[in-house]
């Protein structure tokens, strides 16, 4: 089940203490990705999730969303939408400012990357203070989009943002927390 997977690719989630600064406790997916084994799982986790759900488009956040999300894109056969952290897009673009667990930023996309009523996924590697999804969440819904589901491959409960996105109305699917 699903369950079983999701306690076996926390395994591969490696946790670095004070990085990128004291008190933070980061959680680097880069040996899940490099296992082709566990990579393959987690796709398939979601790939199986999303294939009857209709989505029209998937949307990943600058820059870890990048690495799953044009991966399951292509798997779901739909189009890929960058949503990118300030000063990257060339085109015209609607932005929004956000606060992370280290900092924060602006993330911008492309007024013409979706339409009003298009099924969106949202997704990106981690919620932590929730942030950064919700800020992608608002630049979607100024597009009029239709956002599915937010999805990520592990929430992190005691920053509370993972309840913080969902309390909001905007269903929150992760495969570990
Ligand atoms: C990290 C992570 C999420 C976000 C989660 O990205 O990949 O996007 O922080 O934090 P939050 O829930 O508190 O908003 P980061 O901004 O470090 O960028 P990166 O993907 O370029 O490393
Ligand atoms: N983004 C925000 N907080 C994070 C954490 N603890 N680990 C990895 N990415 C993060």
């Amino acid at each position: 089940s699903n369950i079983d997977y999701a306690s076996y690719l926390k395994g591969w989630i490696r946790a670095v203490p004070n990085w990128p600064h004291d008190g933070v406790m980061f959680r680097d997916i880069t040996p899940l990705l490099q296992n082709p084994k566990t990579f393959r799982m987690l796709i398939d986790i979601f790939v199986h999730r999303y294939m009857d759900q209709k989505i029209d488009l998937v949307a990943g956040l600058d820059a870890r969303g990048f690495i799953i999300g044009s991966v399951l894109a292509y798997e779901l056969n739909v189009g890929f939408i960058p949503i990118r952290k300030k000063g990257k897009l060339p085109f015209t673009t609607v932005a929004e400012e956000y606060e992370l667990e280290y900092g924060n930023a602006t993330v911008e996309m492309h007024t013409d990357a979706c339409k009003p009523g298009d099924r969106v996924l949202l997704i990106d590697d981690l919620v932590a203070t929730g942030g950064t999804m919700m800020a992608g969440y608002h630049l979607l819904q100024k597009l009029g989009a239709e956002v599915v589901e937010a999805a990520a491959i592990i929430e992190l409960p005691e920053l509370g943002g993972a309840k913080l996105v969902r309390d909001d109305g905007l269903s929150l699917f992760t495969v570990c927390s």
